[in-house]
């Protein structure tokens, strides 16, 4: 498919040109229903530079719309196709709503955390939004579960990265483009590429509803997929139209693409006993050079290509007395 995008109502243009089934991944970012002036107070940034005609929902009418591009948003997607929704708090319930009156499961309800909360001196902070990732059922969903980060990375404080960046709240700041045309609430690059490199593969079909200043085409054409959307003001669309020919297919592949090898290359699989006693053998070795528990486990996790877990259960199935169970008490 070609990178197609279409300056019309998003659930008019998706009935015209978007096939049953023809759409891997859906990342969309739809108008929040609040007042136009307030949206420029609540991103707290100087407007010279924010492009005219950016077209709202009033209150009344968000939550049949909502209903309506979400039905056509089920509609286009493959069984198995993933939807990220960003939303806001103030309309969030229609969101849900209209989700619930579809077949779409919820798969998880992300909190993004941004910097450049709007400051209030007498209640707290809005600094985040709420991100709806669902899918449609009948395949296999698409979850990329290494994509950023291998088994084996490390944080700071030891702890695994692929843990942590598979947690459901995200701190991902906005970006700042100083003197540079923007659509209000522009999504970081970062979020974006987290979502279709979890949810998709090279050459699949990102497609966004709502694209604004074409951010998740951006980075969906230089992730090496392909891309397609909608954007009902003109004067957004034909200066990104005009924008987007900067943009290099593949070009933030290297950026992004996790090239450590993930070490977990026998996870799943089957243990056979002659295994699991080269295992013991293993774990005594160890302690015997005076490895603790935790390190000799983490040891042969890296040269069994097992997890954690899975050696510390094989450890806690002998009888071996040295060998206390290792289910409540992991750590020396
Ligand atoms: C929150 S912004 C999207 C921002 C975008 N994610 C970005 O990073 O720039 C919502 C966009 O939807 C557009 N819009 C509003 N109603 C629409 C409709 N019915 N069909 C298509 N686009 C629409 C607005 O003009 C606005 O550009």
């Amino acid at each position: 498919m070609q990178d197609k995008f279409y300056n019309i109502d998003c659930v008019e243009g998706a009935k015209k040109y978007l096939l049953d089934n023809s759409i891997d991944l859906i990342i969309t970012d739809p108008p929040y229903g609040i007042d136009g002036d307030k949206l420029h107070k609540h991103y707290n940034r100087k407007e010279d530079f924010v492009i005219d005609g950016y077209v709202e929902i009033p209150k009344e009418e968000y939550a049949e719309f909502s209903l309506k591009w979400i039905k056509e948003a089920e509609r286009v997607l493959k069984p198995g196709g993933s939807i990220y929704i960003v939303s806001g708090y103030t309309n969030l319930v229609d969101i849900l709503n209209a989700l619930r009156q579809t077949n779409l499961q919820e798969i998880n309800h992300i909190i993004w955390k941004y910097n450049f909360g709007v400051y209030t001196a007498n209640k707290y902070i809005s600094s985040h939004y709420h991100i709806l990732y669902y899918y449609k059922p009948g395949k296999k969903r698409t979850f990329n579960t290494y994509a950023l980060h291998s088994d084996y990375e490390k944080d700071e404080n030891g702890g695994s990265l692929n843990y942590r960046d598979r947690e459901d709240v995200w701190i991902i700041n906005r970006e700042y483009k100083p003197g540079r045309v923007k659509n209000k609430n522009e999504l970081p690059t970062k979020l974006l590429a987290k979502m279709i490199l979890y949810s998709s593969n090279e050459n699949d079909v990102v497609c966004d509803f709502f694209l604004g200043s074409f951010s998740t085409a951006k980075v969906a054409i230089g992730l090496n997929r392909n891309s397609c959307g909608f954007e009902i003001n003109p004067t957004a669309f034909n200066i990104q139209m005009e924008e987007l020919k900067q943009t290099v297919k593949g070009e933030l592949l290297s950026k992004y693409i996790n090239t450590k090898t993930n070490i977990l290359i026998n996870k799943g699989q089957h243990l056979d006993e002659l295994t699991k006693t080269e295992i013991l053998v293993l774990y005594e070795k160890l302690k015997s050079y005076g490895f603790n528990k935790k390190d000799a486990i983490a040891k042969i996790s890296e040269n069994f290509g097992r997890g954690f877990w899975s050696i510390s259960k094989i450890l806690s199935e002998t009888n071996n007395p040295q060998i206390e169970n290792t289910s409540g008490k992991l750590f020396d």
